[in-house]
């Protein structure tokens, strides 16, 4: 368009859109500029008005705002005002789904929990702290609360074979791991003298601090004697560790002469002399007869902490804003279950005993077929969801893992899973590499439906005497 144009005409114009140009940009800078100023004034008004009004209440003490966007006063309520709290927050109150509940829970969870707790189990509540969160995702943070006195690097005792979730949040919080090694001999039992030495080695590399105890045990299935409980309870007391009872699988108890013994009831049995005991109890909507593992739903209960520290577990546990409220909404389900003389009392509980009977039986078989088994040996799934056999590889199959860069115990896990779609899980991800003589493990689980047990079972016979067939040893 400036082509036509002479060139001093062709000058003026080009200046003349230049000076537009960086007008506009003034005008724009000018602006932003008096909007922020604007904004500023309006923070600085309310800051000087917050402090004013505050301080201005009768109880209520607020140093400046002189920053940042917040008012932190003190405020001394009266003591009627204390009780009116008490009150109201002993009122059931469901919120909507989709909002938040408070940091750990809704209020009234924790004292339906801790009522059911005292009728079902005869369980004393002295003072303690039920909070209702996802089970896996407490556990070992709250070591890193600083649940004991002293410094120095958090060492916590865990059980081989063992959960490896709990491998998983040590390292997260740099925690050193002593493992412990439980007692295949005895039915997956604990060694006490063994788990002193254990903790005397691990001394000088940290601060022992907790220990943890499965029961019943995953992966082992089995179910811990009142007296063994009451062994780690002690040890935990001469050694100062907090016990972090991880009781998940209380409501899975299948062999005939076994119980659950909730470690706070025997703790309790314990009597007064271990009344500064400290535990942590965990449990989960994930596992029981409910397995409703999709809702995470779950609780933990601190015995034996003093509000200070409880306050400290709730500041950590806060981090992650409130518990999903539909697992919130579990948890107080499976406690707030049909009981006798309500309406749908009979049918609940045919459920549920249906449920059991049907996991009793499937342990039963678990255990028996496996034992049918050459090479193999099982001890009684009593209970939990699984076994976890020991298995003695022919040096054959070993050398073939090698081949292909495997461990022998994933080696046969894999071959099985291909050969028969069964997904069974090496030992060595619990931790047992293998116990000498060619001994391996692997951990399968009780889950499957009853029809589909049976023939489930007879497809992996047929695999594994195909694979002791297809690998046995010459010599
Ligand atoms: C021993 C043990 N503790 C805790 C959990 C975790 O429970 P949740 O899935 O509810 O977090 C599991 C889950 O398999 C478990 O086996």
């Amino acid at each position: 368009m400036l082509c036509w144009m002479s060139p001093l005409m062709r000058q003026k114009s080009i200046s003349i859109v230049f000076v537009w140009k960086i007008s506009v940009r003034i005008v724009k800078d000018v602006c932003v500029v008096q909007e922020v100023a604007s904004i500023k004034d309006s923070y600085r008004k309310k800051a000087k008005m917050t402090t004013e009004v505050l301080n201005s209440m009768e109880n209520v003490k607020c140093n400046e705002v002189a920053g940042v966007m917040y008012a932190f006063p003190r405020v001394a309520l009266p003591k009627q005002a204390i009780e009116a709290a008490k009150v109201s927050t002993n009122q059931k109150h469901y919120p909507d789904l989709g909002s938040d509940t408070t940091d750990t829970s809704m209020k009234f969870l924790p004292r339906l929990i801790c009522s059911s707790l005292t009728t079902f189990r005869r369980e004393t509540m002295v003072n303690e702290k039920i909070m209702v969160f996802l089970a896996s995702q407490v556990m070992m943070g709250i070591i890193s609360t600083g649940i004991t006195e002293g410094k120095g690097r958090a060492g916590v005792m865990s059980p081989i074979p063992g959960y490896s979730m709990y491998q998983a949040r040590l390292l997260q919080h740099n925690t050193h791991q002593i493992f412990y090694l439980l007692d295949e001999d005895n039915n997956w039992g604990l060694n006490m003298s063994k788990l002193k030495k254990k903790l005397g080695g691990a001394r000088p590399y940290c601060l022992p601090r907790a220990l943890v105890l499965i029961n019943p045990g995953n992966p082992k299935g089995q179910v811990l004697t009142y007296e063994d409980i009451q062994e780690v309870i002690k040890f935990c007391a001469r050694e100062k560790l907090v016990l972090f009872a991880d009781e998940v699988y209380q409501d899975n108890v299948y062999a005939e002469g076994a119980q659950f013994h909730s470690c706070k009831k025997v703790l309790r049995d314990l009597g007064a002399e271990y009344s500064g005991f400290q535990l942590i109890s965990l449990h989960s909507s994930a596992k029981g007869y409910t397995g409703e593992c999709g809702l995470r739903g779950g609780y933990i209960e601190l015995v034996g902490f003093n509000d200070q520290l409880r306050s400290r577990v709730k500041t950590y546990l806060s981090a992650r804003s409130c518990p999903s409220t539909i697992g919130q909404v579990i948890m107080g389900l499976t406690y707030n279950h049909p009981k006798p003389g309500d309406e749908s009392y009979v049918k609940f509980s045919k459920e549920v005993t249906s449920i059991k009977d049907s996991y009793r039986k499937k342990a039963k078989m678990t255990t028996e077929v496996l034992n049918s088994m050459e090479n193999v040996k099982c001890n009684e799934v009593a209970g939990a969801m699984y076994a976890f056999p020991r298995i003695k590889l022919p040096k054959k199959a070993i050398e073939a893992a090698k081949a292909k860069e495997m461990p022998p115990d994933e080696f046969y896990c894999w071959q099985a899973l291909e050969k028969t779609g069964i997904y069974m899980i090496p030992g060595h991800v619990f931790d047992m590499k293998g116990s000498g003589n060619n001994n391996f493990y692997y951990r399968i689980t009780i889950l499957p439906s009853e029809e589909t047990f049976a023939p489930m079972f007879e497809r992996l016979r047929i695999f594994h005497q195909e694979f002791m067939a297809q690998f046995k040893d010459t010599n």
